[in-house]
């Protein structure tokens, strides 16, 4: 940022929480600038003057992983560790590649898709999909399929996945939001049912706080603390 010759900020916040254009200008008038990137500029982090002791030690011994030759290292546990270096320079294969030999019970979290289906959603994952889907069905009278985009629920066109692909053959598909449905994934006999004044693309659609903010009939069904 600080090399560029203008710098554009867009928030304030994530997702709904904006996509506004909040500054525009110089690096030196953003520093101090009241927007969250100004801030963070600004605002010194306080840092653990102390570091927590770690519970125990996972280790690594000879790591050759692609680039990564003869590398041993200890990982604390039960505290917070960065691996650090510029790109390539074999953090992944170090990690990936061997954190799962030496502790097979390590959960892996990264920003891989889960399960590996485009179909999968947080909400199908954890489960809580069934449980609404079953509180659609009871209400409305009709089978648990009608809303699941999956099954019999699913707009025909691109078959409850919302996007259309069009294959360019020489270069990658292009995805784009399915003209039928307007990405919404379900065909219009799913979306007669209402439930609380909510269809299953409503539903689809909530955030996390929007969740937490429908009348507390609908709230009762999502299983989430
Ligand atoms: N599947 C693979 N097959 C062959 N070489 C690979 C493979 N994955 C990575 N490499 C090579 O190994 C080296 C280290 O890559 P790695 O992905 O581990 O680096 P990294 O530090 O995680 O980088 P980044 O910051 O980009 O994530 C690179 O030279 C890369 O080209
Ligand atoms: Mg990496
Ligand atoms: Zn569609």
């Amino acid at each position: 940022m600080a090399i560029a010759d203008e710098i554009i900020e867009i928030g304030p916040g994530a997702g709904r929480d904006r996509g506004n254009l909040i500054y525009q200008g110089s690096y030196a008038r953003l520093v101090g600038a009241d927007t969250p990137t100004g801030l963070a500029l600004t605002q010194t982090m306080s840092t653990e003057r102390i570091p927590r002791r770690p519970g125990g030690w996972l280790s690594i011994h000879g790591a050759n992983t692609h680039n990564v030759k003869d590398v041993s290292v200890d990982i604390p546990l039960g505290v917070l560790t960065a691996v650090s270096g510029v790109a390539g320079s074999g953090k992944s294969s170090l990690i990936h590649g061997h954190l799962p030999t030496v502790a097979p019970d390590v959960t892996l979290v990264d920003q891989g898709p889960i399960l590996g289906s485009r179909r999968s959603t947080p909400a199908s994952w954890t489960g809580m999909l069934d449980e609404i889907r079953r509180v659609f069905a009871k209400r409305t009278r009709q089978p648990a399929g009608l809303f699941s985009p999956n099954s019999d629920g699913g707009c025909r066109a691109c078959e409850g996945t919302g996007i259309t692909f069009i294959d360019l053959g020489f270069a990658d598909p292009v995805t784009t939001p399915c003209e039928t449905c307007q990405g919404r994934r379900f065909r219009p006999g799913a979306l007669r049912h209402t439930v609380d004044g909510l269809t299953i693309a409503d539903v689809f659609e909530l955030s996390v706080d929007q969740a937490l903010d429908v009348p507390d009939s609908f709230r009762s069904w999502i299983p989430i603390e």
